[in-house]
């Protein structure tokens, strides 16, 4: 049966520590030098973005050349995947060509239908509901930094945006402590579910103890129209020195950026010695490169 990255939830504890563990080894060997050009050589992925992107483009098409195979983007703009033709007819066709695809797409149902009408891989590579390369990537950034991610404590402070609710499964499928902190009705999305899920409207109860603190923009992708009404509803959750003074002084700083510096983020803290915003960045490299290579090897 072929294997897709749709959601965090759909992986097993081993299937997530197999990813970290290969991650690890290919960002080792790529330090040192080893060429990885033949363990996808031949292999062709396509890459359907509705949003824009920065990292995940990047990191996927480096991912995929240094892995010996090749990747072919296409941006759609102002149209969806499904508008010119069927979901259907897209994933019937693209199964001809490509050994995988990878998509990012507003609609989650969309990838969700990619990946039931075809035979080869598809990985999600962002969608409205979840963005679960990022927070694979950031719970191997974790597991770097801690050497473990079971009883890590981790602060979210913003909007319960797509990955926020990454962050729900990514947390209860491997033990850490996952706090929310985000203003009212900005809460994530019911349709996310876990265990102990704690959900506070006080940032500052919330970076209390916390080993991690995380923030997002405060307007996502096809949001922007929100941009005003977001800015005023979201001051009392800037991550800042003042709220960082309730933290420990220890805490790491991440955030998946794009960052809004001024907004979600000041630069103090961005580019202070606590945050590891571009180790997090990096990351997606090897755990997307990870990723292609277990899902598309066979
Ligand atoms: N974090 C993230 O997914 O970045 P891009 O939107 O630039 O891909």
């Amino acid at each position: 049966m072929k294997k897709d990255l749709i959601s965090i939830n759909y992986l097993s504890k081993q299937e997530i520590y197999e990813i970290f563990e290969l991650a690890t080894q290919l960002k080792k060997e790529q330090k040192q030098g080893k060429s990885h050009n033949d363990l996808l050589a031949g292999k062709t992925i396509a890459m359907l973005f509705e949003k824009p992107s920065l990292r995940t483009r990047m990191t996927f098409e480096t991912g995929m050349y240094q892995l010996g195979g090749h990747a072919i983007y296409e941006r759609l703009i102002g149209e969806k995947i499904g508008d010119r033709e069927t979901v259907l007819d897209v994933a019937k066709n693209l199964e001809r060509w490509v050994d995988g695809i990878v998509v990012r797409s507003f609609s989650h149902q969309n990838v969700i239908n990619l990946a039931k009408f075809t035979n080869i891989p598809v990985i999600n590579a962002l969608t409205d509901l979840l963005h679960p390369c990022q927070i694979l990537t950031d719970m191997f950034t974790i597991l770097e930094k801690k050497g473990r991610l079971e009883g890590i404590k981790l602060a979210y402070i913003g909007d319960g945006n797509n990955v926020c609710n990454s962050w729900i499964y990514g947390a209860e499928k491997t033990g850490m402590i996952l706090k929310i902190a985000c203003p009212n009705g900005y809460e994530p999305s019911q349709d996310i579910t876990a265990n102990n899920l704690f959900i506070s409207n006080d940032p500052e109860e919330v970076v209390k103890d916390a080993d991690i603190v995380y923030t997002d923009a405060w307007a996502s992708m096809g949001q922007e129209s929100e941009k005003k009404i977001r800015n005023k509803a979201f001051q009392a959750f800037q991550v800042n020195k003042k709220l960082l003074s309730n933290a420990s002084p220890d805490v790491l700083i991440m955030h998946c950026l794009p960052a809004h510096r001024g907004e979600e983020i000041t630069d103090k803290v961005m580019d202070g010695p606590n945050s590891i915003v571009f180790d997090e960045a990096e990351n997606r490299l090897h755990v997307q490169k990870a990723v292609l290579n277990l899902l598309l090897k066979n």
